[in-house]
């Protein structure tokens, strides 16, 4: 059964960045589209560990801050690369403006 965390109002994340947050024991990666869509991703890069909310973003698409490798933050999807795929999740804005992150226990 998955945890909806409340991780406060979507300002906190800056249109077309991203900010890292712990729930539970992981840290996630929430990222706010200039079009102001709500993504959520593991918070390091599959690569060498990479703070991926630090990154660069452009649409959905994801510029790795260490070594430049790209991927989806949408779907997850590396880009070009093999270095591997990274954990979405469900990722919400509530009525009030809130982020509502869904979160399966690990
Ligand atoms: S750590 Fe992300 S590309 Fe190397």
């Amino acid at each position: 059964m998955s945890v909806v965390y409340n991780l406060g109002p979507a300002t906190r994340v800056p249109l077309g960045e991203g900010r890292t947050f712990t729930v539970g024991e992981r840290t996630v990666a929430v990222f706010r589209t200039r079009s102001g869509e709500l993504l959520a991703t593991q918070a390091e890069c599959p690569h060498q560990r990479g703070p991926l909310a630090d990154g660069l973003l452009g649409g959905n698409m994801l510029v790795c801050p260490l070594h430049g490798y790209k991927f989806d933050v949408k779907t997850g999807l590396a880009v070009g690369h093999s270095c591997g795929s990274l954990q979405t999740f469900p990722v919400e804005l509530s009525d009030s403006g809130e982020i509502l992150l869904r979160v399966e226990p690990s």
